[in-house]
């Protein structure tokens, strides 16, 4: 089941260098030599895919309200960032490919969206990426979500995604047959990393900011790190 990875996924696009989610970011992820970069991908009220991580606007953006619920025609409009707008997801994916850059596509629907987003997404993945030399990897700690990646995109690969991974993690790898364990750096225990290690799956760990933590991680066997800073671990 060994996946080849980069060790080091800028997270949020460009991590905390840029605006979150953008193309500015990704741009700055490859600049700084990173060959992959996690994102996350909701729908609008239009059922248009795009780049952005709350399910409200108030953070990351000049808007305001629900993603799920406001159009295209004002989402597009707004300033993400620096003058940054929100991208769709079709310009992030044809950035990383013409950047080179493997994409960790996070299906983070907005709550009792799960399964429409993920039909969306996952379509919409495997026509993206078709043919491509370095093949997406779909995430998310929505199971919905992903079983629905699993029957309409098979071909693309799978990771999931846990806070926590549960007792039974490795049953729902396979019900998903999925390739790889996302989870939280902090809650990352050595029985889930034996097990891991024991049935060759890679483990991935979000949001990893610091030079010992994440030399602790590698030792103990973790594959990738996902990070926000990006100047910290330019390669
Ligand atoms: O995919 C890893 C990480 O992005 C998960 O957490 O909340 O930043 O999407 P979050
Ligand atoms: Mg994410």
């Amino acid at each position: 089941m060994s996946i080849s990875l980069p060790r080091w996924i800028a997270h949020r696009g460009g991590g905390k260098l840029a605006p979150e989610n953008t193309l500015a970011g990704i741009r700055l992820a490859a600049s700084l030599s990173y060959r992959a970069v996690e994102f996350d991908v909701m729908l609008s009220a239009d059922g248009t895919p795009l780049l952005i991580h709350d399910e409200t606007l108030e953070r990351t953006t000049n808007g305001s309200g629900k993603v799920c619920e406001t159009s295209d025609a004002v989402l597009f409009a707004l300033d993400a960032g620096g003058g940054e707008r929100i991208p769709r997801f079709a310009e992030a994916a044809a950035l990383c490919r013409e950047l080179g850059l493997l994409a960790n596509v996070e299906i983070k629907p907005a709550s009792g969206h799960e399964v429409a987003t993920a039909e969306v997404v996952a379509r919409m993945t495997a026509d993206l990426w078709r043919g491509a030399e370095v093949p997406p990897l779909i995430s998310s700690f929505s199971l919905a979500a992903l079983e629905v990646a699993r029957d309409l995109a098979p071909e693309v690969r799978r990771g999931v995604l846990f806070e926590k991974p549960p007792a039974d993690w490795r049953t729902e790898l396979r019900r998903l047959r999925a390739v790889a364990l996302h989870c939280d750096a902090d809650l990352l225990d050595d029985v889930v990393l034996a097990e891991a290690r024991a049935h060759d799956i890679p483990v991935l760990c979000y949001t990893v900011n610091s030079e010992k933590q994440a030399k602790m991680l590698f030792a103990r066997g973790v594959s990738a790190l996902f990070t926000d800073r990006l100047d910290l671990f330019a390669h």
